[in-house]
């Protein structure tokens, strides 16, 4: 309900109360009160989530732990918020409601006493400061896999993407060839996309007709001026219903050149798979938010490792996911109901192969992206 719509609740109750008669006064004053509850309720109100700094309004009532899901803040949740696990413990101060049954057997008087709540047991009653220790998040819970010194065991091997350094001849009288028969006299056959194909004459042109050639396989994906033929990189990902590893790969010389491992953030939707999919299935536009927390989270990673390694966001040109099958639907944006339901049938099984252009991801226009097979 918006505070409009409150407002008008109360207009309305009172209207309807003003009709005489003591009966007539007691559902006035019932009523009205009805009016003002609710519009109490409509209200939103700050809180703020230290030592973050972040601060998010939620509607009074809301369950601090939904609130701090809003402020993008994973908590560790192990009974998944039905209170009998006492592990998502918070500090309130401000406006909150008195302390549930639940909170006063699994915390001490002593803790109580000092404003530690329990996040998924409390709620927001007003303006509030809520402190989530550390040994609260997810983050600590959970000790992000990688190799030595953080690498993540990856290596490159027959790369699809080659990139060649071409002189070409420049077209004469004695030699009118087409520009893409020229090129393919030196490439060999290849395909290549309308995009490509507007851009390409004058890009030879511009180039003096020397340049990096960029295939995806047998496909013509892009054509560099100059010798770019050393910058070529890829990526992959390992999607883990808790963490995100990425490594950034030359592709030409096979070393690792970057890695980032963060916590995936669907986590603020549910810790497992199945409240994930639950989320996917029954919130209006709740498979989209999914999908859009982890490619945002992939973009920011693929970002942090150019940055590190000073790479440039447009030569890296392929992009690999593993991940469990529930991960790798919601990466792809694909319904996952099936999944959730005897016999668990997924929509794909083998590899899928697709563009960065399909996930909006920040890397070259006509990079590959591959999905393992589950
Ligand atoms: S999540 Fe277990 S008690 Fe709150």
């Amino acid at each position: 309900m918006s505070e409009e719509q409150g407002v008008q609740g109360v207009a309305s109750v009172l209207r309807l109360g003003y009709s005489g008669g003591s009966w007539g006064r007691l559902f006035f004053l019932h009523s009205a009160a009805i009016g003002v509850s609710l519009f109490m309720q409509a209200g939103h109100v700050e809180v703020k989530f230290e030592p973050l700094g972040r601060k998010v309004d939620v509607g009074r009532g809301t369950q601090v732990l939904r609130a701090a899901m809003t402020a993008g803040i994973a908590m560790d949740t192990p009974c998944g918020g039905h209170g009998t696990c006492g592990k998502c413990r918070v500090f309130l101060s401000g406006s909150v409601a008195d302390p549930t049954e639940t909170e006063r057997s699994l915390l001490s008087e002593e803790e109580v006493a000092r404003g530690m709540r329990l996040a998924c047991q409390s709620r927001v009653a007003g303006a509030c400061t809520i402190e989530v220790p550390e040994s609260s998040t997810l983050e600590a819970a959970y000790q992000i896999l990688a190799g030595p010194n953080g690498a993540a065991s990856v290596g490159v091997s027959d790369p699809v993407v080659r990139k060649r350094f071409i002189a070409l001849p420049e077209p004469s009288r004695d030699d009118a060839a087409p520009d893409l028969e020229r090129v393919e006299q030196a490439l060999g056959a290849v395909s290549t996309d309308v995009e490509l194909m507007r851009v390409l004459p004058e890009r030879l042109r511009d180039a003096a007709w020397r340049g990096t050639f960029v295939l995806y396989d047998s496909r013509l994906i892009d054509f560099e001026a100059g010798d770019t033929s050393g910058a070529c990189y890829g990526m992959a990902f390992d999607v883990g219903t808790t963490t995100v590893v990425g490594v950034l790969l030359d592709l030409v010389t096979g070393d690792q050149r970057a890695t980032c491992s963060r916590m995936n953030p669907q986590t603020r939707f549910g810790d497992d798979v199945l409240s994930r999919i639950l989320h996917a299935t029954q919130e209006p536009g709740g498979l989209a938010a999914l999908q859009e927390a982890i490619l945002d989270e992939i973009a920011s990673m693929t970002q942090r490792m150019a940055e590190d390694a000073g790479v440039a966001l447009g030569h890296i040109y392929d992009v690999t996911f593993a991940g469990n099958t529930t991960m790798l639907h919601l990466l792809a944006g694909i319904p996952p109901r099936a999944l959730g339901q005897v016999p668990f049938v997924p929509a794909f099984h083998r590899g899928l192969a697709w563009s960065a252009a399909d996930l909006g991801l920040p890397i070259h226009t006509r990079a590959g992206v591959h999905i393992f097979p589950v």
